[in-house]
């Protein structure tokens, strides 16, 4: 088919057209351009009756030249002499577009192609016949509108770009471009196509609009108006054994309970929602407005940060919570040192002469943070409280201040108790050891959910009940910590007399 085309159409033509058999090029005839804008010309061309070649040249020439006046071409000897005209066709494969940027009125011409062939340049050919089209290109007055890049979602407090360019997409050297905006009065931003900017919620509804203006001071415009969303807000509640909480942060857990992480998102667009820890494993995903993460059987080790993230493909916003596993951990250390110098070794029996002052002190440690107080005397005796509370407490025990001494340790979770006993050398008979509270009792009392502070007050109660002499302001300044939760289960100890060991008892119910 080619061929014969190539055969017939020659035959057809010549002394017609003078065409030269084999020589053909299909491009517009007139092409329009606005000043400063671009245009893309299509071009396509055979010679020696094909339309593939090794190493071939194109050139564009203005008509009206004489010698040639090339504009555009793929010959580096002879590069085009308009910076704004672009040989983008390749010559080998048949391909002579043409593309003009930035159009000046000064390009108003009109334009021809020409073939040529480096090792034989008798085959090299001038498209200029009548028959050739040679476009002629007219530039006029810029009337197009900038197009505004996709703004997509824009979101309060996320950063976007916007750029605002010619149509076509062209490199347009020669225009600028300002901005303004609805809520900015006079010019928002200048001279620059692209911009970057936060929005904020009061930018919802407000319009952009960027000017685009050409060397001859032409100026077109385009407006577009914001909808800007609200980042999700992120909320945190907890469930700690049924009870709704939104604070305190970080939130005390006991070890070896359970509860529920609430992150509940408020959001008008979708996101997918996340808990990871604080080495950002996830823990759970999921895409509605509320994900729970349970922690069952907690342990120490799960004390950490704890994030919820809300995202989607424009932002990510989280927000974190700390969760603090609480375990008992309460050490009491008494040490005994003589006003004759030198520190007994300690017993549950210490001996005193008439003539010395014992210091016993009872330091204690813990999490969380223990108080400490020494009680002087057994329950059902003459009771009194003595020293101070905080991380230690001491007392100064002379011969006839002889008596038991217990120095109580409590946390929020847990309770221990040791006591010695100080007697006159002669009181050689010993009374029963009391046994302290042990640490498995407490562990007990824990993990039920027990407060021992409570306990305390339990104590201090049974103390008063006893209506022996009491001290109810030293008392009082020795209560529990005020923020011991009132309306947890309540263990009471009762102590037998006759063998001073307290039997831990749970009960049921609410205190108080
Ligand atoms: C000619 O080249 C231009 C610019 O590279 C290209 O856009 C066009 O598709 C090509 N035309 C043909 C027919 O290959
Ligand atoms: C933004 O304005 C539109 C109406 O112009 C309204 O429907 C939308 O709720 C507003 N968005 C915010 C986040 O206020
Ligand atoms: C986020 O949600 C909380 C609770 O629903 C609300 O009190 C708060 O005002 C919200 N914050 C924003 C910025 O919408
Ligand atoms: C949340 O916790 C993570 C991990 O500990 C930390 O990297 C991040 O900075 C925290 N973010 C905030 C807002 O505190
Ligand atoms: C939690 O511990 C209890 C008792 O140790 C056990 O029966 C239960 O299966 C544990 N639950 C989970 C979710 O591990
Ligand atoms: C946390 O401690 C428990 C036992 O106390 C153990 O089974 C678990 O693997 C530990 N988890 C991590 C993350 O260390
Ligand atoms: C949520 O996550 C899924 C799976 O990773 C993803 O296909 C989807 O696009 C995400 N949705 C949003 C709103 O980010
Ligand atoms: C008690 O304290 C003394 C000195 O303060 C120390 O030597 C001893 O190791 C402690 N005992 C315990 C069980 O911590
Ligand atoms: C109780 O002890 C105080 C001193 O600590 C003493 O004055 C008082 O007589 C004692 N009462 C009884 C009943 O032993
Ligand atoms: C105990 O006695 C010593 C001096 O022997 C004194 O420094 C200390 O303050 C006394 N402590 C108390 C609690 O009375």
């Amino acid at each position: 088919m080619g061929v014969s085309l190539v055969v017939i159409l020659p035959l057809f033509w010549i002394g017609v057209t003078c065409q030269v058999p084999g020589y053909s090029i299909n491009v517009a005839s007139s092409v329009s351009v606005q000043e400063g804008l671009c245009v893309s010309i299509p071009c396509t061309f055979t010679a020696e009756g094909v339309s593939t070649f090794t190493n071939a040249i194109g050139l564009w020439i203005r008509t009206d030249t004489n010698p040639w006046h090339i504009v555009a071409s793929n010959d580096e000897s002879r590069p085009g002499e308009k910076p704004n005209f672009h040989l983008t066709g390749n010559p080998d494969t048949g391909n002579c577009s043409l593309t003009i940027t930035d159009a000046r009125r000064g390009d108003e011409e009109t334009y021809y192609f020409r073939y040529e062939n480096r090792k034989d340049s008798t085959k090299s050919y001038s498209y200029t016949s009548a028959k050739h089209n040679k476009p002629r290109i007219t530039v006029t007055d810029l009337t197009e509108e900038p197009v505004i890049s996709d703004l997509g979602t824009v979101i309060a407090g996320v950063e976007k770009t916007v750029t605002c360019s010619p149509p076509g997409n062209c490199p347009a050297t020669s225009l600028t471009f300002q901005w303004r905006k609805s809520n900015v009065p006079d010019i928002w931003r200048e001279n620059s196509p692209a911009i970057t900017f936060t929005p904020s919620l009061d930018d919802n509804g407000t319009t952009i609009t960027c000017e685009m203006t050409n060397s001859k001071g032409t100026t077109t415009q385009r407006t577009i108006r914001l909808n800007v969303y609200s980042p999700p807000n992120i909320t945190i509640t907890w469930e700690i054994n049924g009870k709704q909480n939104n604070k305190p942060d970080p939130i005390r857990v006991d070890e070896g309970s359970s509860m529920i992480l609430k992150c509940s998102v408020q959001s008008d667009l979708e996101v997918n929602v996340t808990w990871t820890d604080g080495k950002n494993k996830v823990l759970q995903h999921g895409s509605g407005k509320e994900l729970k993460l349970q922690l069952y059987n907690i342990t120490t080790n799960q004390t950490g940060v704890y994030t919820c993230s809300a995202m989607n493909e424009h932002l990510t916003r989280s927000t974190n919570i700390s969760v603090t596993v609480q375990y008992l951990f309460i050490i009491v250390n008494i040490s005994i040192t003589s006003s004759k110098g030198g520190v007994l070794p300690v017993s549950q029996q210490v001996p005193i002469d008439p003539a010395e002052t014992l210091t016993l002190a009872c330091r204690v440690d813990g999490y969380p943070t223990v108080r400490v107080v020494w009680i002087k005397g057994e329950f059902r005796t003459n009771i009194s409280t003595v020293s101070n509370s905080g991380a230690s407490a001491m007392v100064n025990v002379t011969s006839s201040m002889a008596d038991v001494y217990r120095c109580l340790a409590w946390n929020e979770i847990g309770f221990k108790e040791q006591w010695i006993r100080v007697g006159t050398k002669q009181e050689s008979t010993a009374q029963p050891v009391t046994d302290s509270v042990s640490l498995r009792d407490i562990a007990i009392g824990l993990m039920c959910g027990l407060s021992v502070s409570v306990l305390i007050i339990i104590l201090y109660t049974l103390i008063t009940r006893k209506k022996l002499s009491m001290n109810k302001k030293y008392v009082k300044a020795e209560e529990p910590p005020a923020n011991v939760e009132p309306s947890k289960d309540v263990i009471y100890v009762n102590i037998n007399a006759s063998h001073s060991k307290p039997q831990v008892q749970r009960v049921m119910g609410r205190s108080m």
